[in-house]
């Protein structure tokens, strides 16, 4: 959870939908600054435009700079969890944890009910937060990323709110290889 002080660190900040044009340039300075082989903006325009049920969330400060995002597919009723990054100036206060609040309870409202994601083992700081968030570690996939090579863990969140029903445990699988 938000803490009360991490919370006020944040305030002001906004949650919206990804509005390409005001949004994409400030998306890709911080995927730039995030991940050694960064989605490009052709990748977010073909995520955005044309790959069906994907969602997309900013959050942006109280000037309108985007400070977070996050990207994700709807599946049937799964939400898979693509990224979630925030600015290196806006970790560690909360900000993560609030964004990935709102994007699993907007596709609870679309009636997903179980989120699903990967995450390299070593990344310490997005385990904290999926974990925090309710998810479970179901899975290892081995050698699943490049550069560096490593495992990918596999989670589910499972029981999201508003979901239309309740899965049983036996009915979760990994997500599908993409
Ligand atoms: C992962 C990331 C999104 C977390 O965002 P954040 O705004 O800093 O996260 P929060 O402040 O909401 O913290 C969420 C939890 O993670 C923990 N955490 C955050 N940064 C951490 C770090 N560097 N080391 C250890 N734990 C960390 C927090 O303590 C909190 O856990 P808690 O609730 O048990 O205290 C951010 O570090 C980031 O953008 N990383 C680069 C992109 C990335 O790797 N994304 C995930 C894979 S797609």
């Amino acid at each position: 959870m938000v803490s009360a002080a991490a919370a006020s660190d944040i305030s002001g900040v906004v949650i919206t939908a990804l509005d390409q044009q005001r949004d994409l340039a400030g998306v890709l300075e911080i995927a730039a600054a995030s991940f050694p082989r960064p989605w490009t903006r052709d990748m977010f325009v073909e995520a955005l435009e044309r790959a069906p049920g994907t969602r997309a969330f900013v959050a942006r400060s109280a000037n309108g700079l985007v400070v977070a995002y996050c990207v994700g597919q709807m599946v049937l009723d799964e939400l898979h969890v693509h990224v979630v990054a925030v600015g290196s100036q806006w970790r560690q206060r909360g900000l993560g944890a609030s964004l990935l609040a709102f994007f699993l309870h907007a596709a609870g409202q679309e009636n997903a009910v179980t989120a699903t994601l990967e995450v390299r083992q070593s990344n310490v700081a997005a385990r904290r937060l999926y974990e925090g968030a309710g998810f479970v570690r179901s899975g290892v996939r081995p050698g699943y990323y490049a550069d560096p090579v490593e495992d990918a863990l596999v989670y589910w969140r499972r029981r999201l709110a508003g979901g239309a029903s309740e899965r049983s445990d036996d009915t979760l699988g990994e997500a599908p290889s993409s």
